[in-house]
């Protein structure tokens, strides 16, 4: 098929080049030239896994292309839109200007059988306010969403091979029928396999990806409300997490206690989707979901109390190395970080922080300039009086405690995921502290 991709960024550069990989013809187009230049040249803008690997190939194979121009567009008869849908400014509702901006970019190009298909996280009622818009200039040509679920770190293969599929189409049968038709060719591999496929309203569509979403997040506020008790009880929380996750019902996944969850998708997404309800008069269907964000919020906060707790009750002029800067591992996003956060709190007590990461360093530096980073563990820790895990790279979880001792000052380290033994770390005597942990 001929497929554009409009947005190239963590979603839509990794959705065109995984389409070209799966034998589309492709043209990623993006208003950004830098990221297009890059894009073109074969090099990935951000860091995923696999990325780079498939950008080369699908470039070699001569399907996959980038362009800042729309035009580069017109030849393609599915036209998806991956551009983002941040929290606008001064408010928790989503910012629909890229939406409503590459909509109108490919409305002077679409042709009669045309497919537009929204990937983006939006609003519900989003779609069918733009499957009007399109019928308004191009009567022949479509609309349908498209939700996406893949996680950073993960995205290529969540792309090829997706553990689900949901296609919101109109309500008109013929049209539902038709986009469904073009849809299942562009998912034709992931169909053979046998992956899921939910064809259902626009509203549904909409919902099950900031319901899917809102799960999730739900899911880690709980357990770090658990933790907060286990702090003060004593009890064990990543235990605790074990012997409820064997219970099929609950599931162990997602149930990782620790300094919260952030990223681009989470946050603004469960605040999009409150703020929605409380314009649709159902408020309090998720007020719940404030609570969820209060309760993620004090997880950083409780790693900042428990630094200026262990170092004395103050961390001004305190050495203070941070590993990880990332919202999670196998990633460089730094978008609502709770690891950057950290660092930039401690750093605003006047603690002397060195932060380091494997691949998130250039992204942070950009936005807080007032850090220091180095690029090697050794150097974080050095002379440090406390060690605080916030990024659980797999080179973090590895470290022990003969790796660091011998260059820190102060055997304190502070575990904000969980993944040390904490008895190894007790009986070489460091002062170590998880999250929900004894
Ligand atoms: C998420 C959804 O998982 C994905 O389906 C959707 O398409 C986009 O949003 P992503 O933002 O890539 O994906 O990250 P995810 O793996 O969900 O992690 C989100 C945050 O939760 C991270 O900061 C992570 O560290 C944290 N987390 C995750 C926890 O704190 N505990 C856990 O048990 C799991």
């Amino acid at each position: 098929m001929k497929i554009s991709v409009v947005g190239c960024g963590y979603l839509g550069a990794v959705h065109a080049a995984a389409m070209a990989d799966l034998g589309h013809d492709v043209v990623g187009i993006d208003v950004d030239q830098a990221k297009i230049d890059a894009l073109a040249a074969g090099r990935a803008p951000f860091f995923e896994p696999g990325l780079p690997e498939i950008l080369t190939s699908a470039s070699a194979s001569g399907r996959l292309s980038f362009s800042s121009d729309i035009v580069a567009a017109s030849e393609a008869t599915v036209h998806f839109i991956a551009v983002g849908t941040p929290q606008k400014p001064g408010s928790y509702s989503a910012d629909m200007t890229y939406v409503d901006a590459a909509l109108e970019a490919l409305l002077p190009i679409l042709k009669p059988g045309d497919l537009v298909v929204g990937k983006s996280t939006v609003p519900v009622g989003t779609a069918s306010r733009l499957a009007e818009r399109v019928r308004e200039v191009q009567p022949a040509a479509r609309l349908a969403w498209n939700p996406e679920f893949l996680r950073e770190g993960f995205a290529v293969q969540d792309t090829i091979a997706p553990d689900r599929l949901v296609y919101g189409v109109a309500s008109e049968a013929d049209d539902a029928a038709a986009s469904k038709a073009q849809l299942d060719e562009v998912y034709a591999k992931a169909l053979s396999e046998g992956t899921p496929l939910v064809v259902t309203d626009y509203a549904t569509a909409e919902l099950v990806k900031v319901s899917a979403n809102a799960f999730l997040a739900t899911k880690i506020s709980f357990i770090n409300a658990i933790a907060e008790i286990a702090e003060v009880t004593g009890a064990n929380i990543t235990e605790l997490a074990d012997a409820i996750g064997f219970d099929a019902r609950i599931g162990r996944r997602f149930l990782n206690a620790g300094v919260g969850f952030g990223g681009g998708c989470l946050p603004k997404d469960i605040r999009a989707f409150g703020a929605r309800a409380e314009e649709l008069g159902r408020g309090e269907s998720l007020a719940f979901l404030k609570e969820v964000d209060a309760i993620n919020l004090r997880r950083r906060q409780r790693v900042v109390d428990l630094v200026v707790e262990m170092l004395g009750q103050h961390a001004f002029e305190k050495r203070v190395a941070v590993l990880g800067l990332a919202f999670k591992p196998d990633s460089d996003d730094i978008r609502d970080s709770p690891a950057l956060d950290v660092a930039v709190q401690l750093n605003g007590l006047g603690a002397l922080v060195s932060a380091t990461d494997p691949e998130a360093i250039a992204n942070a530096r950009a936005k807080h300039p007032q850090l220091h980073f180095v690029t090697a563990v050794e150097d974080a820790v050095r002379d440090a009086e406390i060690v605080v895990l916030l990024t659980e790279w797999t080179q973090y979880r590895a470290l022990r405690p003969a790796d660091i001792e011998s260059l820190v000052s102060g055997k304190r380290i502070i575990d904000g995921r969980n993944v040390l033994d904490a008895a190894e770390w007790k009986a070489a005597g460091w002062d170590y502290r998880g999250m929900g942990r004894p």
